[in-house]
């Protein structure tokens, strides 16, 4: 069991903490882009390739940063090529790498995504390095653990590390923030206890819960049901609509409305959207919850409005003053 305050790394000179630490995910993204998805067996040609920057943990940890979060990074990809271009991707958005870790074990994460003209998808994900952050790797960085506001965890990473990461950071008093996804209906009860926020979309509440999730309405009625399952808050994301939420000092579900825009590409809609409320919880503590998740659909609602993932994330500099 971790303790606050076990040996960490020992740093030569004092730096500013991080105050948003991301246990989680990295994946490099190979996009080809055909007329029509190919049959078993079958070779065709695309008419576009691109690599991405992905993986839910580093898009979230990048979104954050780039609201002017200080961040970092706490993750495993492989000693290849894409693990380092993945490392200088962090570095250029101001993310320490510090306990960014490097094994020769496995490869980089990787999603080959086949993309058709009518915008319909077949994915395979690799996990690879992702699987190997172990605790050991969260023990080394148990300094920068401790010392942050908010630690943001997923499930694209082993389970158990997950778990003991968000353990560390509830040992510490750091707020956590919750995103079970990708979901699975048999989450271990202590995810939900460890939960400050506990924060995911429909499908993932659907899966949760086992209810259906298609209106507001039975969005408030499913982040009950999780709520009781011990979170202190539960936040739904409902796309356009914005999101509901539910708090235990509040338990009637309100909905948070946002203005609608036209999307032109929602991937990685919810990833910025989880950023944008660590940045809210860990530089403006004290606005409301609702203030912060109205300030989250805004900036997520930006994100939808360009191409591509971390790429289409909104700088502060972009953003309007008033959402600072
Ligand atoms: N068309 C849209 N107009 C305005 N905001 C949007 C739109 N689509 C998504 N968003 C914002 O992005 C957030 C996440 O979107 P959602 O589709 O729920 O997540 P996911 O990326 O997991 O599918 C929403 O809560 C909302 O703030
Ligand atoms: C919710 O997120 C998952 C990824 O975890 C995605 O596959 C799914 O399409 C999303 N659902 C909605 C309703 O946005």
């Amino acid at each position: 069991m971790a303790a606050c305050g076990e040996p960490g790394k020992q740093r030569q000179e004092e730096v500013a903490a991080a105050a948003v630490v991301v246990v989680g995910s990295c994946m490099t993204d190979l996009v080809s882009l055909t007329a029509r998805l190919p049959k078993i067996g079958e070779t065709i040609h695309g008419h576009k390739f691109f690599i991405g920057f992905g993986g839910k943990g580093a898009n979230q940890c990048v979104q954050a940063a780039r609201l002017g979060a200080k961040t970092s990074m706490v993750c495993k990809v492989g000693k290849d090529s894409f693990g380092n271009d993945y490392i200088e991707n962090l570095k250029q958005n101001g993310i320490s790498t510090e306990f960014t870790y490097q094994t020769k074990d496995a490869a980089t994460g990787a999603a080959s995504i086949i993309v058709n003209d009518e915008g319909q998808n077949i994915i395979v994900i690799v996990a690879g390095a992702n699987l190997l952050l172990n605790t050991e790797d969260l023990r080394e960085a148990a300094s920068v653990i401790s010392r942050a506001k908010v630690m943001v965890c997923q499930l694209e990473i082993t389970p158990a590390t997950s778990l003991e990461a968000l353990t560390m950071a509830r040992n510490c008093g750091v707020k956590t923030l919750f995103n079970p996804a990708p979901a699975i209906a048999d989450l271990a009860p202590q995810f939900y206890a460890l939960s400050d926020v506990f924060c995911c979309n429909e499908s993932e509440a659907e899966i949760l819960t086992g209810l259906t999730v298609s209106s507001p309405e039975e969005a408030g009625k499913a982040a009950l049901v999780l709520l009781r399952r011990g979170c202190q808050v539960v936040v739904i994301t409902l796309g356009a609509e914005g999101c509901m939420m539910v708090s235990q000092t509040d338990p009637v579900p309100k909905h948070v409305h946002t203005e609608k825009v036209k999307a032109v590409d929602t991937t990685g809609a919810g990833d910025s959207f989880v950023g944008a409320l660590a940045f809210y919880l860990a530089y403006h503590p004290h606005l409301s919850l609702e203030e912060m998740l109205q300030r989250s659909n805004r900036i997520a609602a930006v994100s939808v409005q360009t191409a591509g993932t971390q790429t289409s994330y909104p700088f502060k500099e972009d953003l309007p003053p008033t959402l600072f």
